[in-house]
């Protein structure tokens, strides 16, 4: 099996350009099914979600075409109708398999799709998603299979409050209401940027949406959406990757290819702690040099600090010098990695949603797996940290959202390579000794 062996202890130094956002991407290219014209859409992120997501979409039919590595053309008009159903072992295992809900319920009426899984960072209920679908007019139910079953005779626009701030949810919500009849409110809504850019992709194809990146969007259902263009965001959270690492391993990295906007929770926190952030208009570069300090951070819906950065900034904090303390409020189980990060030496206590870190001078490399997506990002930084050889087990779920994390952590003169043998990975370290 494939896994990561890496050598640290070298501060990471150059450029890197960030891809498209995954989670974006996989909102757009659901939605791109509502219309039965082309959607050519750029900046996808060459990664297993995507892949897997688009390999679906295909098997309902519709044509779906790479025109480069990150250029691709999606074609509704071949769906068959007659099977409008999303079930294999692949779609099973990622999360995003519920936008087909919402955009094969907007389009057709109609849509069957296996239960969500995707990383398992605790209960993910869909509550939410079937309460608007629900108000939008639609019948949901839960089959035998495990299968999510949505249909309707009309979908009819609606006043809808979140109980939850969900970017599933939202997401899924405005695509079933872009062709719904009349006009539908969606309050206490996400606000993260990929709403917005799938907000922006559906008006491109013809929809009204307005008010996305604010908690209250405004959606009139059109009678018909068309085909369209359109260039996908940058990862806000491959972006934050990077620059935790820089800091993590006393770098310097320009990170290229970023909305420095879309960055500010992290930027700021970074800064708290003693490193350089300097913002470009498209560029963030983030030294450090020495010890950084302690702080405290509690991850909360965007504008605030992202769920998805909590592993990578907590790997950096158990480097800095004093007490740090993180609290999860958005999932209950993303401290998976800290068990992974004890064996480096790190010294953080989990008590309830919230990880106490005493902070060490340095982590000695060790076998790791990586639990999720992004804790497995975080071990990566940490190995990258670290005294010493270190593997990383289990980087399905890290390939499932960076692309090409190695070659560009290569290229930053990070010493990590992909082995799937005994022979590779010591061949990898005696060249590195
Ligand atoms: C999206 O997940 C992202 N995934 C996640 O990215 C990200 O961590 C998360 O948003 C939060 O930012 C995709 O975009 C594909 P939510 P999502 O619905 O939409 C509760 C990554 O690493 N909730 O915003 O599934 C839920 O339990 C990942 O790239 C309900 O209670 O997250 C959670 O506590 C992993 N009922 C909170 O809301 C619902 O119906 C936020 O979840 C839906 C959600």
């Amino acid at each position: 099996m494939e896994k990561y062996v890496i050598k640290g202890g070298v501060p990471l130094d150059g450029e890197v350009t960030i891809a498209g956002a995954k989670n974006a991407a996989l909102g757009i290219l659901a939605a791109a099914i509502l219309t039965d014209d082309e959607c050519i859409i750029e900046n996808v992120p060459y990664v297993e979600d995507t892949k897997v997501l688009l390999r679906a979409i295909e098997a309902l039919g519709a044509t779906v075409k790479y025109i480069d590595l990150h250029t691709v053309s999606i074609m509704g008009k071949t769906i068959d109708r007659d099977n409008l159903c999303v079930d294999d072992e692949y779609i099973r295992k990622i999360r995003a398999s519920y936008y087909l809900l919402g955009s094969m319920l907007g389009k057709f009426k109609y849509a069957q799709v296996a239960l969500p899984g995707g990383c398992d960072i605790g209960l993910r209920p869909i509550d939410q998603h079937i309460k608007g679908f629900e108000a939008l007019g639609a019948k949901v139910d839960i089959v035998s299979g495990g299968k999510v079953v949505a249909k309707a005779d009309e979908l009819i626009g609606r006043h809808i409050y979140m109980d939850v701030v969900s970017v599933g949810a939202t997401i899924n919500i405005m695509m079933a209401a872009a062709l719904a009849e009349g006009k539908t409110t969606i309050e206490n809504a996400a606000k993260e940027p990929h709403i917005v850019d799938v907000a922006n992709f559906l008006n491109s194809m013809g929809a009204n949406i307005k008010g996305a990146g604010t908690d209250v969007i405004r959606i009139r259902g059109v009678q018909r959406l068309v085909g369209t263009e359109y260039s996908i965001i940058p990862d806000q959270i491959e972006a934050g990757t990077f620059m935790t690492m820089a800091v993590a391993t006393k770098g310097n990295i320009l990170i290229k290819n970023v909305i420095p906007k879309h960055m500010e929770a992290i930027s700021s926190k970074l800064s708290e702690i003693g490193a350089t952030v300097i913002e470009y208009d498209d560029s963030i570069r983030v030294m450090a040099d020495g010890r950084m300090k302690s702080t405290q951070i509690k991850t909360l819906p965007y504008p605030g600090f992202p769920t998805d950065m909590q592993p990578q900034m907590a790997t950096t904090l158990a480097l800095s010098s004093g007490n740090s303390i993180i609290t999860e409020s958005i999932f209950e189980n993303r401290f998976k990695y800290v068990n992974e990060l004890a064996r480096m030496g790190a010294r953080i206590k989990v008590e309830g949603n919230s990880a106490i870190i005493t902070g060490i001078e340095k982590y000695s490399g060790a076998n790791l797996v990586a639990p999720d997506l992004r804790a497995g990002a975080a071990l990566v930084i940490a190995a990258l940290a670290a005294e010493g050889c270190s593997t990383i087990e289990d980087i399905k779920y890290i390939l499932r959202g960076y692309e090409d994390f190695d070659g560009k952590i290569r290229a930053l003169g990070g010493q990590i390579e992909i082995v799937d043998n005994d022979r590779d990975e010591q061949k990898f370290k005696l060249r590195v000794s």
